[in-house]
C-alpha cells in the first residue's frame, strides 16, 4: 500500500510547474516563469505566457521526473490545473497532461488552481484538518472559502467584489513607480517604512449594502492612494514611497487577517489556512500569526515558495484526489478560464 505517485502540471498564469509528489512527499518541484518577458508590458500578456509554456513544459517534465528520481512509467496519475487561469496558458498544460496520461495509461485529474493553492499546505503540515477556513489571496482571488474535504467539499463564504489583494498589490506598485508584480516590491520597500504615517481606506469596513459579511474591495483602497499620490505630485512634493508601501501593506494584511479570523470565530473552526502569492507577504503571514495565536486558531501556511504558483500545489492535489478514490477527468477534460472555487 505504496502512497500514490503522482506528476501535477500547472501553467494557468507565467509559471510553467511540474512536480512530482509520493502522497505527501513532495520530490520534486520545477518552476520556470516567463515573468521577464511580461515586464515590460506590466502585466502577464497571455499569448507570450502560452509561448512560453510551450517550449517550458517538456524540458520541466523532464526534469521534474528525473530529480523526483522516478521513471514516467512509474506515475500512478497525472493532475494538471484546468481552471481558473488564462484559457491559452491552461490549454498548454491540459494538452501536455492528456499526452502523459494517454502515453502511460495513467488516470488523468483535472484540478481546481484555487483547491490546489489550499491543498498545497499538506506537503509541509500533513493532512488538512477538517473543516478548515482558507484565506484564498492571489493575483486573480481573493476568496474566503470552508474547507470540509478538499476533494469534494469547498464552498464559498465570501470573496472580492473588485480587485484581487494581489492585483491592488500590483496596481498600487505601479503608482509608486515600482516594478511589476508589485507584492514582492512593496513587501521589500515597506521594511523602510512606517506603516502607521497614513492610514487608507479598509473597504467594506463601513457597511454597504447588499455584501455578505466576509466579502473584500480593494479598489477604494487603490483609488485613495492615487488620489494622494496625484495630489502630492502636484503640489511638487515628493511621494514616501517606503511610507506608502509600508501603510498599504498594513491595510491590506489588517483586513484580509481580522476577515478570515472573524469567520473562524463565527463559524467555531480552529483552523485557518493562507495561501496564494500574496500569503508570501511577510505583514500578511506576520498579523496572520499574531491574530491566530489571541484567537486560539491553529495557523497553517506553507512556506513561501509553495504560496506562488507551482506544479507541487497540483500534484498534491492530484494525490489527495487518488486517495479518497475520487474519480478521474475523461480525455475530453476541457479547460475552463472561470470556474469558480
Ligand atoms: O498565486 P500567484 O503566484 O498567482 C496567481 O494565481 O495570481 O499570485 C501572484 C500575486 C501577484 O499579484 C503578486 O504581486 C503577489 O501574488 N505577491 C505578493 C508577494 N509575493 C507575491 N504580494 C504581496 N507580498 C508579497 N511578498
Ligand atoms: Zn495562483
Amino acid at each position: 500500500n505504496e502512497q500514490p505517485l503522482v506528476l501535477g502540471i500547472e501553467s494557468s498564469c507565467d509559471e510553467t510547474g511540474v512536480a512530482v509528489v509520493r502522497g505527501h512527499d513532495l520530490l520534486s518541484n520545477v518552476v520556470s516563469s516567463s515573468l521577464d518577458e511580461h515586464v515590460r508590458y506590466g502585466g502577464v500578456v497571455p499569448e507570450v505566457a502560452s509561448r512560453a509554456h510551450l517550449e517550458a513544459m517538456v524540458p520541466a517534465v523532464d526534469r521534474a521526473v528525473r530529480e523526483a528520481g522516478v521513471a514516467l512509467r512509474d506515475l500512478d496519475a497525472v493532475a494538471v490545473t484546468a481552471g481558473p487561469g488564462l484559457a491559452s496558458a491552461l490549454m498548454v498544460g491540459v494538452g501536455a497532461a492528456k499526452a502523459l496520461a494517454v502515453t502511460l495509461g495513467t488516470p488523468l485529474y483535472g484540478v481546481n488552481h484555487l483547491d490546489a493553492h489550499i491543498a498545497v499546505d499538506v506537503l509541509e503540515h500533513g493532512p488538512l484538518p477538517e473543516p478548515t477556513i482558507a484565506l484564498l489571496v492571489s493575483g486573480g482571488h481573493t476568496s474566503l472559502a470552508l474547507v470540509r474535504d478538499i476533494t469534494s467539499d469547498v464552498s464559498l463564504l465570501g470573496e472580492t467584489l473588485d480587485d484581487a489583494a494581489g492585483e491592488a498589490f500590483d496596481k498600487i506598485a505601479r503608482l509608486l513607480g515600482l516594478p511589476y508584480p508589485g507584492g514582492p516590491m512593496i513587501d521589500r520597500a515597506a521594511a523602510d517604512g512606517d506603516p502607521t504615517s497614513l492610514t487608507w481606506p479598509r473597504g467594506l469596513a463601513n457597511a454597504r449594502g447588499g455584501h455578505r459579511p466576509y466579502d473584500f474591495s480593494f479598489s477604494g483602497l487603490k483609488s485613495a492612494v492615487a488620489r494622494w499620490v496625484r495630489e502630492r505630485r502636484e503640489a511638487g512634493l515628493d511621494v514616501p514611497v517606503a511610507d506608502v508601501a509600508a501603510s498599504v501593506q498594513e491595510a491590506i494584511a489588517d483586513v484580509l487577517t481580522s476577515r478570515a479570523v472573524q469567520a473562524c470565530r463565527d463559524l467555531g473552526v480552529a483552523h485557518l489556512q493562507v495561501g496564494g502569492g500574496v500569503a508570501a507577504n511577510s505583514r500578511v503571514r506576520a498579523l496572520a500569526e499574531q491574530r491566530c495565536a489571541t484567537a486560539g486558531i491553529e495557523l497553517r501556511v506553507p512556506r513561501r515558495g509553495l504560496c506562488t504558483d507551482n506544479g507541487a500545489m497540483v500534484a498534491a492535489l492530484g494525490s489527495e484526489l487518488v486517495r479518497k478514490g475520487r474519480p478521474a477527468s475523461d480525455l475530453w477534460l476541457g479547460t475552463d478560464p472561470s470556474r469558480p472555487i
